[in-house]
């Protein structure tokens, strides 16, 4: 019997890549182009299953023109490059990569907030360029961290590690907004206080986004989110680019309306709004928040596990529509 056919649409680990062609017919994109959308559609045609990463839209047109396809494992825990309804529909199978990530992608976001709130880059960057000549009372004084209320928007797995990291390791007061509320015994866990979106913004000292974005969290924090922070406030986004109005921000930052950001997504990334790579108080990465290779490999490996168990006819381990594995 011949394999299924299946297409990997970003570089990845060459060991992945032996596991899936165990199983597979595999294209595969070693030379990690990042393809056009008929680019991707052409080369997907034909296709049972895709390995995609967060930057590979799946979407009606492309579902149109690939008939043959029945499943797209993301190797991302965010999974806003796919339109679910319209793949739930055509009976596309969508999973992704959660769990894995969670503990790294805190320690990142945590790492993020230490940076900005200490003003680490910023200082980086005036050392290098050479214009350090003395030592002064206030240079680089930033706001502190221990002690301080941190505030997380998006309580999910990763906002509740970022949660553990302030309350635990530096006496933080940890308030959160979420669409639901935690129970009692994961709010205690992370010794975390639930708010309404106005307290959250206008008590936190240091406020994290870690919420999926969706059409109803574009622009979540805009200018009037921004003018209710406190001007010592600092912003970190590890979620996704478009929840926050980037140019509302990077006016936020030049006026001083709040201290410092630090942003590891952004709005039509990898392009960054050029008034935010102008402005000294905010710290800026390439959306590597999952970023070691421990946990990028658990990333693909899961991935692949989903692609592996669908087409054994086994439950995969983290489907999106699990509506369609019922009627199967
Ligand atoms: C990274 O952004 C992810 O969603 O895994």
């Amino acid at each position: 019997m011949s394999k299924p056919r299946i297409l990997v649409a970003r570089a990845v680990f060459p060991e992945v890549i032996t596991r899936l062609e165990q199983h597979f017919e595999v294209e595969s994109n070693p030379t990690d182009e990042a393809w056009s959308k008929p680019q991707l559609i052409a080369r997907l045609k034909g296709k049972q299953g895709a390995f995609t990463t967060g930057g590979d839209r799946i979407d009606a047109e492309v579902l149109v023109a690939c008939p043959d396809l029945k499943i797209c494992a993301n190797m991302a825990v965010g999974y806003n490059n796919f339109d679910l309804d319209a793949m739930t529909t055509a009976g596309v199978l969508a999973t992704n990569a959660p769990d894995v990530l969670t503990e790294t992608t805190a320690d990142f976001g945590f790492a993020l907030l230490m940076a900005t709130a200490r003003r680490i880059t910023e200082s980086e960057h005036f050392l290098r360029a050479g214009k350090w000549s003395q030592w002064s009372y206030d240079m680089f004084a930033g706001s502190d961290i221990h002690g301080a209320t941190l505030g997380i928007l998006g309580m999910g797995r990763i906002g509740q590690g970022i949660a553990k990291r302030g309350a635990h390791g530096f006496g933080m007061k940890v308030i959160y907004h979420n669409r639901s509320r935690l129970d009692a015994a994961l709010e205690a866990d992370c010794k975390a206080s639930y708010v309404s979106k106005e307290e959250l913004l206008r008590s936190a000292d240091h406020l994290v986004l870690v919420l999926p974005y969706s059409a109803e969290s574009h622009h979540t924090i805009g200018a009037a989110e921004l003018a209710m922070m406190k001007p010592t406030a600092t912003l970190v986004n590890i979620a996704r680019g478009g929840i926050v109005d980037d140019a509302a921000l990077a006016a936020a930052l030049k006026d001083r309306r709040i201290a410092a950001a630090g942003l590891d997504v952004f709005e039509g990334e990898p392009k960054v709004h050029p008034d935010l790579l102008s402005v000294p108080n905010v710290v800026l990465t390439p959306h590597i928040a999952s970023a070691t290779l421990p946990t990028r490999m658990a990333m693909a490996d899961l991935a692949a596990s989903n692609l592996i168990a669908f087409f054994e006819g086994k439950r995969p381990p983290t489907p999106l529509n699990p509506s369609l594995l019922a009627t199967k």
